[in-house]
């Protein structure tokens, strides 16, 4: 009898073919426009064997930006794009979600509309984080995030209305619903963390309020869409990004799990960081989050088919994403399934490039 990882699952009313999900990636393979290629189709074609795919992280606007060659989902080019991709992988039997996103203060000035300032909760700097950006010599490469500006009332008002409209625009293009991306020291998170977000309206200071504009943003989207196509990913005590410990992370993802728990979002997509080498979620707050909010759960970070099987018998969570290892091995799920070896990964291929290190990783043969 087949394990449980690898039998279909009903993701709101979605059926999916296992509960093996790829993780968001960072490719840094669109082309000019931010617009999602053939390549790119194939990539994720390949990796169809995942229960559900979610996508790299797709910028909402262009100040969602913060890197070079992220594909976008706010123009007609870069919806007829995704479009291929989403036709690949429904051809394939695939099923995909693109993660929405918005940078906040992870940005520069060169990848701004009008070179003007990234948008951030307030204008406290991300000291010591980087983007990748056109930097002094006028070259591609990491730089330090500019300096940004606080969002003012129509700039929140601006943000929401860009997810909407990129939630529209997936589905336009026949993808199966979004995932927005609140995790990893970009926007949402930025106003989730006390420590970051010094605000004194409405989005600022007490936990409610830091949760405001992800929780606003979450009802905008499901209203356009459903909340059944909607997910949200969180990263909680994370401190990628520069992002500071916040002694009220544990009382604020509390409070978000329940609310997204009422508002019958598809999934909490949960990631641990500590495979970026950095704290892990303290023992124990993953039930806690799965207990508040209710529905599926997808946890990520360092799992391999033992500790997945483990999580899910143990009720843990209901999926798990697997990033590095979906890309080096495009039949992943296969392969821990039979035990199959993996393929390892190679770091120098991860970002930007062609199809080195992205759709030339074999399928296992015996
Ligand atoms: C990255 O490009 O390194 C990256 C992007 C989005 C994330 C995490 C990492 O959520």
């Amino acid at each position: 009898m087949s394990h449980a990882l690898f039998s279909s699952y009903d993701l709101a009313g979605l059926s999916l073919n296992n509960r093996v999900v790829m993780a968001p990636m960072t490719r840094c393979r669109a082309a000019e426009g931010d617009v999602p290629t053939p390549l790119m189709a194939e990539y994720y074609a390949q990796r169809a064997g995942a229960g559900l795919i979610v996508s790299e992280g797709v910028p909402v606007s262009p100040t969602g930006r913060g890197y070079l060659w992220t594909p976008g989902i706010y123009t007609a080019e870069q919806v007829a794009g995704w479009r291929t991709v989403a036709d690949a992988v429904h051809a394939k039997g695939g099923r995909l979600f693109v993660q929405l996103w918005h940078v906040g203060r992870i940005s520069h000035r060169s990848l701004q509309p009008g070179d003007q300032s990234p948008v951030g909760p307030s204008d406290a700097v991300a000291e010591g984080a980087v983007c990748f950006a056109i930097d002094d010599a006028g070259h591609p490469g990491n730089v330090a995030t500019s300096p940004p500006k606080a969002l003012d009332q129509a700039g929140i008002a601006a943000v929401r209305e860009a997810f909407v409209a990129a939630a529209r625009n997936a589905l336009e293009a026949g993808i199966d619903g979004v995932e927005i991306h609140g995790a990893n020291g970009y926007l949402f998170d930025q106003f989730l963390n006390s420590a970051v977000n010094d605000r004194g309206d409405a989005y600022g200071g007490s936990v409610e309020n830091r949760c405001r504009l992800l929780l606003e943003t979450v009802d905008a989207v499901s209203k356009a869409i459903g909340a059944a196509r909607v997910g949200v990913r969180i990263s909680p005590n994370g401190r990628f990004n520069a992002m500071p410990e916040d002694p009220e992370m544990e009382a604020t993802f509390l409070h978000l799990a329940a609310e997204l728990g009422r508002r019958g979002v598809a999934y909490l997509h949960i990631n641990d960081q500590l495979t970026f080498g950095l704290p892990p979620i303290p023992e124990g707050l993953i039930a806690k989050l799965r207990a508040a909010f209710g529905g599926a759960v997808i946890v990520c970070g360092g799992y391999d088919g033992e500790r997945a099987r483990a999580a899910i018998d143990g009720g843990l969570a209901d999926l798990v994403a697997f990033g590095v290892p979906f890309i080096a091995n495009p039949d992943l799920p296969a392969r821990l399934e039979n035990g199959w070896p993996l393929n390892e990964a190679n770091r120098d291929t991860f970002y930007g490039g062609g199809a080195a290190g992205y759709t030339d990783y074999p399928v296992y043969t015996e």
